[in-house]
């Protein structure tokens, strides 16, 4: 305990956008940086924690003392995060997972046509925090939120409909919190409780959310 609360134990973490492929040179993702994500690593390895980082496409560098496994697609991730659950003790969905897919990858670019309109169908991807959630012997859990609106609810629905120990809610409709900036700000709820962590840079904040989730899972 006191400065090193995750001693000794595995925490998986999911950082930064997924890449949906459309065609060999088009994708579909989302604005997350990895920051949050990555400060989370940092922040567990400080801990004393060891740590495995699923990650997909960011421009930053692995945090000194965790295993990194870089993945581009939902699929992708889901089976990174599949094969080395195992012995993981706690699991932190901080990733912008794609919810859909192009249905197929165009095996050649998509050329320009005459007609104005182009569909693209999707499909649903796996749900990874759900997935490690529903298993029977699951790690402890944190989920993360981004909302634009009714983040107390979305976020505490999304608490009780993935089985999850806590979600952390950020609220993106906010400027320069969230998806890309250097601060943030959260909102965290489990079953029998809430508190908030008001606006600081991301390590600041990682560094608070891993000292709660430390004393809950010790208390589960
Ligand atoms: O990367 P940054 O620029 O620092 O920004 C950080 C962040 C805003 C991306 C991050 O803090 C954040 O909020 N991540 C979750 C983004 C989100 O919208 O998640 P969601 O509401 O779509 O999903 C809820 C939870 O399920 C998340 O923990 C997500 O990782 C997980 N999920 C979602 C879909 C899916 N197919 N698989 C998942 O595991």
């Amino acid at each position: 305990a006191g400065k090193r609360p995750l001693q000794g134990l595995c925490v998986m973490i999911t950082a930064g956008p997924t890449r949906e492929a459309i065609d060999p040179v088009r994708y579909l993702s989302n604005h997350s940086s990895g920051k949050m994500g990555y400060a989370l690593a940092q922040a567990a390895v400080e801990a004393g924690a060891k740590v495995t980082l699923v990650s997909g496409p960011v421009s930053l560098d692995a945090p000194l003392g965790c295993e990194r496994v870089l993945i581009q697609t939902a699929q992708q991730m889901h089976n990174a995060v599949t094969e080395r659950i195992a012995k993981t003790d706690i699991f932190i969905g901080c990733a912008a997972v794609s919810d859909y897919r192009p249905s197929l990858c165009e095996e050649q670019k998509i050329k320009k046509t005459d007609k104005d309109k182009l569909t693209l169908t999707l499909v649903k991807n796996p749900d990874i925090l759900g997935d490690v959630a529903a298993l029977s012997h699951p790690p402890f859990t944190l989920g993360f939120a981004a909302e634009t609106q009714q983040v107390k609810q979305y976020a505490q629905h999304k608490l009780v409909n993935k089985k999850l120990d806590m979600i952390a809610a950020n609220d993106v409709s906010k400027q320069n919190i969230g998806f890309n900036s250097d601060m943030n700000a959260l909102n965290v709820y489990w079953a029998t409780g809430e508190t908030s962590l008001p606006i600081t840079d991301k390590l600041n904040l990682a560094r608070q959310l891993l000292e709660l989730v430390a004393a809950k899972y010790k208390e589960k």
